[in-house]
């Protein structure tokens, strides 16, 4: 029986996951592939950290190029984060003919096409399931499954941690936190349960999103996507009060991202706050769990969701994933999982679509709020009446279908105006 050996580069949250599944599941991988596995060294930054999975010592190291470059290395499972050291340690595994396994969307996101062409190239591995919502098969379904159709859209919450917070904001103002208390108080509770970083930012600010985003999409659709043309918005500014009102006209609001071929053969990938009806299923994702929903020409719909992210569920993808590389490794076929052959193709800017849209303003008196309702006459605004409120007068608007363009364009000046305080925007599910 072959025996693979691995170099695990990262021992935290889903490197420990890794470790504890590799034990646990030991004799069901042996049936799976007919390998043993054996973990060869364990990169950390800091040997003396404890560790929730223990880690024999002697397997520990800080020297992650050694690692990689060790002959007797088969599979190299990166889990550290970050693009560097990490873009360049894949590039070297592969190089070396060695297969990768990698959960970090940073890297696909960034360096996916130049290292999907070098990993072709040598002949190895690369498989990254584990990037997009952890354990929901979507990149094998793209890749397997569901190949053989032309996906239309894809659209999802692919963020756990900003669907944690936006859920526990919603309980908390149902029963009665103050709107400008709600946000801190959901961000602290998903910094104590491990779910958001110390600096949340990748989170809140929308850019793990749209890394998964571009990600899916490229596999999704077989083009290029350039992290740049993914459009990003995240959860940082959105008001209790957003919520508090998207309930009261009887809409959810959650961080989503879409991938769509537009009628003139453009993709458009985008993420941003969005109001959803309460029915929608990807409203009924609460808390950390993630869902995709797919349409195609063949099978037409499908959606995935489920409690995606963390240790355990991360670890769950990055298995599958090693049992294929694996299987490849013992038939001597590595290199052969099918990598998408991509065409250049355009994509659109966000521009480029016609939304609903809702529209929170606060003005210091009822007159500039009387400018944004001119502002959108063209879009047939139904406003709520105006509320006074501690910060000043409130409005709500909800419009009829807009070109972005346009409607950006219409509000670009009440952005300066002297007397609103707050104009808030929030595009509808499209
Ligand atoms: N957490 C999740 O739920 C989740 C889900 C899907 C994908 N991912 C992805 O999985 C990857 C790992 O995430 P994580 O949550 O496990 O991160 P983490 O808990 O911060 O663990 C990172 C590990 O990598 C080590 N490390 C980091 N930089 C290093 C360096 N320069 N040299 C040597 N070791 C280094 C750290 O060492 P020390 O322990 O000594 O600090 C730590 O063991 C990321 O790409 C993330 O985006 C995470």
């Amino acid at each position: 029986m072959r025996t693979i050996r691995i170099a695990l580069l990262g021992a935290g949250t889903v490197g420990g996951g890794v470790l504890s599944l590799l034990r646990e599941n030991a004799e069901l991988l042996q049936v799976q592939t007919d390998c043993r596995f054996e973990v060869r060294h364990v990169v950390v930054r800091d040997p003396a950290k404890p560790r929730a999975v223990p880690v024999p010592p002697e397997l520990i190291t800080t020297d992650a190029e050694n690692a990689v470059r060790d002959p007797e290395v088969d599979i190299v499972i990166e889990v550290m984060g970050g693009l560097e050291p990490p873009h360049s340690l894949i590039r070297h595994a592969l190089q070396a003919g060695k297969s990768v396994i990698t959960a970090n969307k940073m890297v696909m996101a960034i360096a996916g096409d130049e290292l999907i062409r070098l990993a072709t190239t040598h002949r190895a591995d690369l498989l990254y399931e584990a990037s997009v919502a952890g354990s929901l098969p979507i990149l094998t379904l793209l890749q397997g499954a569901l190949a053989g159709n032309r996906i239309e859209r894809a659209v999802g919450i692919v963020n756990s941690t900003t669907n944690f917070i936006l859920t526990r904001m919603e309980q908390a103002l149902a029963m009665g936190v103050a709107a400008e208390q709600a946000y801190s108080e959901a961000l602290a509770q998903a910094q104590s349960l491990g779910y958001a970083e110390a600096d949340p930012s990748s989170d809140v600010e929308g850019y793990d999103a749209q890394y998964k985003m571009a990600i899916l999409a490229r596999l999704a659709f077989l083009q290029y996507v350039p992290l740049e043309s993914v459009y990003r918005e995240g959860i940082a500014h959105l008001s209790g009060r957003d919520l508090v009102w998207a309930r009261r006209l009887g809409y959810g609001i959650k961080l989503i991202g879409t991938a769509e071929r537009l009628s003139d053969g453009r993709l458009n990938v985008r993420v941003h706050p969005t109001l959803l009806p309460l029915e929608h299923p990807l409203y009924g994702l609460r808390d950390a769990n993630s869902g995709i929903w797919l349409q195609g020409n063949g099978f037409r719909e499908l959606f995935l969701h489920g409690f995606a992210a963390g240790a355990r569920p991360t670890a769950s993808a990055i298995l599958g994933d090693l049992i294929l590389a694996a299987r490849n490794l013992r038939m001597g076929i590595a290199g052969t999982t099918p990598q998408p052959s991509l065409q250049p193709g355009e994509t659109a800017p966000i521009e480029a679509i016609s939304f609903r849209y809702y529209v929170r303003t606060v003005g210091t008196s009822e007159e500039p709020l009387k400018a944004v309702r001119e502002a959108l006459a063209e879009w047939l605004p139904e406003c709520q009446p105006v509320e006074q409120i501690p910060e000043g007068y409130e409005q709500v608007c909800l419009t009829a279908l807009a070109p972005e363009s346009l409607f950006q364009a219409h509000l670009a000046p009440l952005r300066q105006h002297p007397d609103i305080r707050q104009l808030q925007v929030i595009r509808f599910l499209s």
